[in-house]
């Protein structure tokens, strides 16, 4: 091995001892592409008052939730939307948090601890894949988190699975998926059996409300 490489097989885990340089890159780049996710060190930049200004989740999310729903939040990150959930559904029912990174859970769980919403609301760390739900939803959210997800196929089967009947998957992605990208996976999901229930009107983001019939 030359020494080029065995600088990179001693800096990056995993890589076998017979390959070449561009194979030790070509291993980093796919390492790489499964990994961009947005950081737990990243939770400042998502959850701010300048966000919420923007991504009112009040304004966003009430006219979708009802007392005594089962509702998910998917890639939860920090929490922007979960808490006010659980106040839209005035303490009944329940909102299920789902994010990969523990630390993003973390946050939730503090800034939670001792209310009274903490009751109806459950945090799940999944792997990537499967996320592992057990129950059926009404109400799913899906706040710029699509495009980080490797294979968005397996991804949403399993969510669109958990849809109860009359049941509303809610999609937002930023703007800089483009919107031929957006509206094939849109178009994906509807031959799941989904229709469109409502163009939403977020800013910096292409959104849809979705329904199961
Ligand atoms: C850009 S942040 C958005 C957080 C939140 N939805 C919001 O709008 O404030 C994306 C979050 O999705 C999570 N995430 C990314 N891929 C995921 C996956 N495959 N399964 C679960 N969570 C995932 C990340 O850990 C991160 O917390």
């Amino acid at each position: 091995m030359g020494r080029f490489n065995e600088f990179l097989f001693n800096h990056f885990d995993n890589v076998p001892k017979k390959c070449t340089f561009v194979e030790i890159l070509e291993m980093k780049v796919e390492r790489f592409k499964k990994q961009s996710y947005c950081h737990v060190r990243m939770a400042g930049f998502w959850d701010n008052r300048l966000r919420r200004y923007f991504h009112n989740p009040n304004n966003i999310l009430k006219p979708f939730i009802r007392k005594n729903m089962t509702v998910l939040d998917f890639g939860c990150g920090p929490e922007v939307f979960t808490i006010e959930m659980a106040h839209l559904l005035e303490v009944t029912g329940k909102v299920i948090s789902v994010d990969m990174q523990q630390g993003m859970l973390e946050i939730i769980k503090r800034k939670i601890k001792g209310t009274a919403i903490e009751e109806i609301i459950e945090l799940h760390k999944c792997r990537q894949e499967p996320i592992g739900l057990n129950e059926n939803v009404d109400f799913a959210l899906m706040f710029y988190v699509v495009y980080e997800v490797p294979s968005t196929q397996n991804r949403f089967k399993e969510i669109l699975s958990r849809i109860n009947r009359n049941g509303l998957p809610m999609i937002v992605e930023p703007k800089a998926v483009s919107k031929k990208s957006f509206t094939a996976m849109i178009d994906s999901i509807k031959e799941n059996g989904f229709e469109e229930h409502s163009q939403l009107k977020i800013a910096f983001g292409r959104g849809i409300v979705l329904s199961k019939p």
